[in-house]
């Protein structure tokens, strides 16, 4: 039986990555075969050490360049060759570098309902900009900052002025919204063609 890999990056909290876990840890064909870190101290790393998943620290700060800094995660990740490259609270801007390499395989997650509120924040001047509806992306990553092809989103109608519930309401999303995007491409109902997200 094929094993679908999935290689997750990360920086912090890996709450995202814990969801990811917790979601295919019985299922059959689906494997985290890695987790990798810019961040030593990332607590993302201990929820994959106590599950048994490999775990690698890529500090940006011990390369000279952004370039050489790619170049070791490519290394690293070339070994494995996963699927699919989850990037989950992975906080460095990505070059063509690493794009190109794994174009089509690579997908991020964005706490808002792109194209809106791309950046940092999103909560805050979410809430300021006394938005009706917040949410979740998941998209496949192109070289546009959080600009490249949707592949789910999921909603909620704002019910509170408090960004930390807010937050946590959107992290609820995310959760659930990771999990079937990537049940989805691993099964093969979903697939970027042409620039463009296909579902079958
Ligand atoms: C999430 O809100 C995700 O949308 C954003 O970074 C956060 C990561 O949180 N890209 P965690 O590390 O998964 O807890």
């Amino acid at each position: 039986m094929q094993i679908f890999k999935i290689a997750v990056l990360i920086s912090g909290n890996g709450s995202n990555l814990q969801a990811i876990i917790d979601n295919f840890r019985d299922e059959v064909g689906i494997e985290i075969s890695s987790v990798i870190s810019n961040k030593a101290d990332a607590y993302g790393l201990t929820r994959a050490n106590r599950e048994g998943i490999e775990t690698h620290i890529v500090n940006h700060e011990d390369y000279s360049s952004r370039e050489d800094f790619e170049k070791e995660l490519i290394r690293i990740l070339k070994k494995e060759s996963p699927d699919l490259i989850v990037l989950a609270g992975f906080m460095r801007i990505l070059s063509n570098l690493f794009i190109s390499e794994y174009y089509g395989k690579l997908i991020n997650i964005h706490p808002s309902l792109l194209p809106n509120y791309k950046g940092m924040d999103t909560h805050r001047r979410v809430l300021e900009n006394n938005e009706e509806f917040h949410g979740v992306t998941v998209h496949y990553v192109d070289n546009s900052l959080d600009g490249g092809p949707i592949c789910a989103q999921s909603k909620i109608k704002i019910d509170t002025k408090d960004q930390k519930k807010l937050e946590e309401q959107i992290h609820e999303l995310e959760y659930k919204l990771y999990p079937d995007v990537i049940k989805n491409i691993a099964s093969g109902k979903m697939r970027l063609y042409r620039g463009e997200v296909v579902k079958q």
